[in-house]
């Protein structure tokens, strides 16, 4: 604690080194402080008189409340992080990204399409996601992938695209709605249906299928997408190291939902399946981890990232 040192150099960053030399300005950083403190106080009588219940830790409040007091009120009781008016540059900020990065593509389009026209949540990865998804299983040489959640198949058909000749993706689905959706999605985009296509859709709760995978043998795999509901996200971390390798990525999306995940008193089941994810991580000793936050059209959440070692 405190002697933060340089990943690469071992040397302890100094105040010095943190400032140009004749920048010190110790009487304005003390106002500093005290106003901090000060607008930290307002933020925390704020917040706990207005959400009520201690969901937001006074040690986040103490970081950030000044910030918080600068962004609307109802803004902030809608929910730490909530995306708000964010959420609108986040959306452009997305299109424009993906307008420079992504190329147009029918069949993905078609699957979006045919996802909505049927009904379907809106809630898949988006396109930078999903190539994202796509590079990582590029980087890892992945032959074999495993996907739990398939809804309409968008974020299968990024995966699968990785995959070279030969290779294999299996995907987990409990709705058979969704799995119907995704038949079609696949089958159009030439991953499903027809001879040698890499594609395997299993219908039925991820808690009986992936039992079954281990008793056949399946895999290991050397990437594995949880991605269906968040409650089983521990348990789905078993059965995907039963799954796994020496080397194999594992991701694992919506572990942040807007800073939801802070809540220990949460009685919503996706926090706490996350939360006890996260314990399991922990818990873990085969597995490197780390996690990161994100901001999309799909507001703010966040992926983990796992290697088992
Ligand atoms: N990976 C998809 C999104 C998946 S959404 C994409 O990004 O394109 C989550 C999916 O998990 C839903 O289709 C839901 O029906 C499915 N699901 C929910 N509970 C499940 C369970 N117990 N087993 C398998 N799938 C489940
Ligand atoms: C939601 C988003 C997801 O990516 C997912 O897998 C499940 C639900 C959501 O926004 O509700
Ligand atoms: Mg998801």
């Amino acid at each position: 604690m405190g002697s933060r040192r340089d990943a690469h150099t071992g040397d302890r960053p100094t105040s010095v080194s943190l400032r140009r030399a004749g920048t010190r300005r110790p009487r304005q950083w003390r106002l500093r402080r005290v106003l901090w403190g000060f607008a930290s106080s307002v933020a925390q009588v704020w917040a706990d008189g207005e959400v009520g219940e201690p969901t937001i830790p006074i040690s986040y409040t103490r970081t950030w409340g000044p910030i918080w007091l600068l962004r609307s009120k109802s803004t902030m009781l809608a929910g730490m992080g909530d995306a708000g008016d964010d959420g609108v540059l986040w959306t452009a900020v997305d299109a424009y990204l993906a307008d420079h990065l992504i190329a147009k593509d029918d069949v993905l389009e078609a699957a979006l399409r045919d996802s909505e026209a049927a009904e379907l949540p809106p809630i898949q990865v988006t396109a930078l996601q999903g190539k994202m998804l796509q590079m990582f299983a590029r980087m890892v040489g992945a032959r074999r992938i495993l996907e739990v959640g398939t809804l309409g198949g968008y974020s299968t058909i990024w995966l699968a695209r990785a995959l070279p000749e030969g290779g294999r993706l299996v995907t987990l689905e409990a709705a058979a709605k969704h799995a119907a959706v995704a038949r079609r999605n696949l089958e159009r985009a030439g991953l499903m249906g027809i001879d040698g296509a890499p594609v395997e859709l299993r219908e039925g709760p991820a808690l009986e299928t992936l039992p079954q995978l281990v008793a056949e043998g399946v895999g290991p795999f050397d990437l594995i997408f949880l991605d269906a509901d968040k409650e089983h996200n521990a348990e789905y971390l078993q059965w995907a190291m039963r799954l796994s390798r020496e080397g194999t990525v594992i991701v694992t999306d919506n572990v942040v939902r807007e800073g939801t995940v802070l809540n220990p008193a949460s009685e919503d089941a996706v926090v706490r399946g996350t939360r006890r994810f996260f314990e399991a991580v922990a818990a873990e000793p085969r597995v490197s981890a780390t996690a990161i936050q994100t901001v999309s059209g799909k507001k703010y959440d966040g992926f983990a990232l796992l290697i088992v070692d």
